[in-house]
């Protein structure tokens, strides 16, 4: 057992100890806990089991962050047999990341940040503030009641979905015309209010329209997609909610109007006020948007076919040398990944998948000594990892390909991706 800080390792010692000790029954199944309490230690959430139950483990995990904030300083995480602890303080509360996966610690703090903004999206930092202001022992588990199966949700997606790590989005690959054609129907639909328009599928971005002075970032890009994700409403009726973007403004709502496009196409459109009165407003955009789609550029029966079939994807060059990849395009913070086949095609395969990508992530990006170019050999895959000023490509091989192979294949996909770049990727970046 190890941990970070030799001046107090006594100390913190015994605090992992009862740690431990405290969590020993359950946990011998569970890969990666989280845990949200309060300053003050009281339960918040709890990925599994009943957070009442975990009082005491909560509070020795408060008792811990505190003991070394009082010698100024931050705890940031500990190792102590195949687990990592890793805590984040953000304003009044504690998150904590318990895991044995391969998740580093920088992608630990990463993800439990995607969870504050979660919490944030719901209550606004504002109002967090202020209710902790105002009673320190606050239960604020009164007011997220309810939004746990976002919380859930999103940390389900972040255990399978690179999206979260590579801090960007996928897009459905369309012919670049359609997508034009797509995001001048959201233009058209400008109203006073409306602040972003977006369109998106089964986690994938169709197109997204923002006014010129705003970027959208893929942190609240990211919480919407998770809303959507995880509602079954949104399907049936129009549906009308306040949302906080930590990243767009963490002080206040946007409101978003959230329906489908048909029964037929699921595609979802999310569009964002600054006006909490302006539903009917929006209802009548959403209308003119599905007109122009319909009469004018008949691009539904497009989307629905680009969903079903994959049409325009990659999915084609997963063979028998290369099982599967992630390309990265920083020039438009987007990534290209193909369906996930054989065998990566059950949720225990995709999880080990996701694990090798983080490993290969982060032996690249490690602060202490980044590197440009890896190839590894283990023993189901082999892995290969590549970064560059413009890309990151992460791909897994048969083990028995050699390395030159290898390159041989990633030169052949990047000169493929290039080629349908506008394709795979948005490119032209719309405003209103
Ligand atoms: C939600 O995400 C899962 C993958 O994490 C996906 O299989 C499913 O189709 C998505 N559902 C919706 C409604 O987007
Ligand atoms: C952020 O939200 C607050 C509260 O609604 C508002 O007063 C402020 O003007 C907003 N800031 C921006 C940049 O929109």
């Amino acid at each position: 057992m190890y941990w970070c800080f030799a001046s107090k390792e006594t100390i913190l010692c015994f605090f992992t100890l009862i740690l431990i000790d405290v969590s020993h029954p359950d946990w011998s199944k569970i890969n990666k806990h989280i845990f949200i309490l309060s300053e003050a230690g009281k339960p918040i959430y709890s990925r599994y089991g009943n957070e009442e139950k975990l009082v005491t483990i909560m509070g020795v995990m408060q008792a811990l962050v505190s003991f070394v904030q009082d010698s100024d300083d931050t705890l940031q995480s500990l190792v102590a047999g195949n687990r990592k602890y890793v805590f984040l303080v953000k304003g009044p509360l504690i998150l904590v990341a318990v895991s044995s996966l391969e998740d580093s610690v920088p992608q630990l703090q990463l993800q439990l940040t995607y969870v504050y903004h979660q919490i944030l999206s719901v209550l606004t930092g504002a109002q967090l503030e202020k209710i902790f202001e105002q009673l320190r022992n606050y239960d604020l588990r009164k007011l997220l009641g309810g939004t746990e199966k976002f919380l859930h949700n999103l940390l389900d997606m972040m255990d399978r979905d690179p999206s979260f790590f590579l801090e960007s989005v996928q897009c459905l690959p369309i012919p670049v015309h359609y997508r034009d054609s797509i995001a001048s129907s959201l233009q058209h639909a400008k109203t006073k209010s409306l602040v972003f328009a977006i369109l998106i599928t089964e986690n994938q971005l169709i197109t997204l329209v923002r006014p010129k002075k705003y970027n959208l970032h893929p942190a609240d890009l990211h919480l919407i997609i998770n809303l959507v994700n995880a509602s079954t409403s949104f399907q049936s009726c129009e549906s009308w909610l306040p949302i906080c973007l930590p990243k767009f403004n963490d002080s206040g709502y946007l409101h978003a109007h959230i329906s489908y496009l048909s029964e037929e196409c699921p595609a979802c459109l999310v569009l964002l006020s600054t006006d909490k009165d302006a539903f009917y407003e929006l209802a009548e955009s959403r209308e003119k948007i599905i007109k122009r789609l319909t009469v004018k550029s008949n691009c539904i029966p497009v989307i629905s076919e680009a969903i079903t079939t994959n049409k325009y994807g990659l999915d084609y060059i997963i063979g028998s040398e290369i099982w599967h990849f992630l390309y990265k395009s920083k020039t438009y913070g987007q990534f290209v990944s193909p369906k996930c086949r054989p065998p990566y095609n059950t949720v225990e395969e995709q999880t080990r998948l996701q694990e090798l990508y983080k490993y290969l992530h982060h032996r690249m990006h490690a602060s202490a000594k980044p590197l440009k170019l890896v190839y590894r050999l283990r023993s189901q895959e082999a892995l290969l990892g590549w970064i560059s000023e413009t890309f990151e490509l992460y791909a897994v091989f048969n083990p028995l390909v050699s390395k030159t192979v290898a390159i041989g294949n990633v030169k052949r996909l990047m000169a493929i991706i290039k080629q349908e770049e506008d394709k795979l990727f948005i490119v032209n970046a719309r405003t209103f």
